[in-house]
């Protein structure tokens, strides 16, 4: 499916717009162990977190668990409305990952996950800078799909963009933006054939 350039975020925004009940539904029940222990292992017990592309936050009950102080943060006014049904207690702000609404060095770790995946290729590096500034030092978890290229994939609520990325593409990226890339691993197939890469990444 072709979409106009410069279409990626807003097209994709809609979607979850559209599809932000059966989203949650279908998502509630994943506990992403591995990344949620590496992330604690490098972050500040009791800190201030980001979860960058939160949709409606069940990775903040998760943050909030192991002893953070999650923000959610998204772009889709219904996916963060929907997480307040479900008992989101977060703060959450409605914002692009491109701008962050957030002081320098205001957060001690930001959580990225499933979320920049979404964003065209050329915004990939300023968004991580862009994550960079708000953290100052400390700790970014970042899930991306392995592959080639980007496509548009129809989805619940109408097509959302993807760029898949291949590992040591992303790791010169986090890299550019200031981060020491401290663990990377990669994840089961998701729904569309396409494996799961996760990075845990610092500035120090
Ligand atoms: C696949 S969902 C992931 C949600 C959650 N992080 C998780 O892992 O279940 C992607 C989320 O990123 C959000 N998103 C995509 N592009 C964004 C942008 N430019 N700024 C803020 N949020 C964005 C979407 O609205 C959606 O809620």
């Amino acid at each position: 499916m072709s979409m106009a350039a410069g279409s990626e975020v807003a097209g994709t925004i809609a979607s979850y717009d559209r599809s932000a009940a059966e989203f949650a539904v279908r998502n509630a029940s994943f506990r992403p162990a591995r990344a949620l222990a590496a992330f604690a292992a490098c972050v500040p017990a009791g800190s201030l977190v980001l979860d960058a592309g939160s949709g409606p936050g069940r990775d903040c009950a998760y943050l909030a668990e192991l002893g953070f102080r999650p923000v959610a943060l998204d772009l889709s006014r219904a996916m963060l409305a929907e997480g307040v049904r479900r008992g989101l207690t977060a703060p959450a702000t409605q914002a692009d990952l491109r701008r962050l609404p957030f002081a320098d060095a205001s957060f001690s770790g930001a959580w990225a996950s499933a979320s920049l995946l979404h964003l065209p290729g050329i915004d990939l590096v300023p968004t991580l800078r862009e994550l960079a500034r708000i953290i100052g030092r400390g700790c970014l978890y970042l899930a991306l799909k392995e592959g080639e290229g980007e496509a548009w994939q129809e989805r619940l609520g109408g097509p959302r963009f993807f760029r898949y990325y291949q590992v040591d593409a992303v790791e010169a990226a986090v890299r550019e933006a200031g981060f020491e890339v401290t663990a990377r691993w990669a994840g089961l197939p998701g729904p569309d054939g396409y494996p799961w890469l996760n990075l845990v990444a610092m500035i120090s």
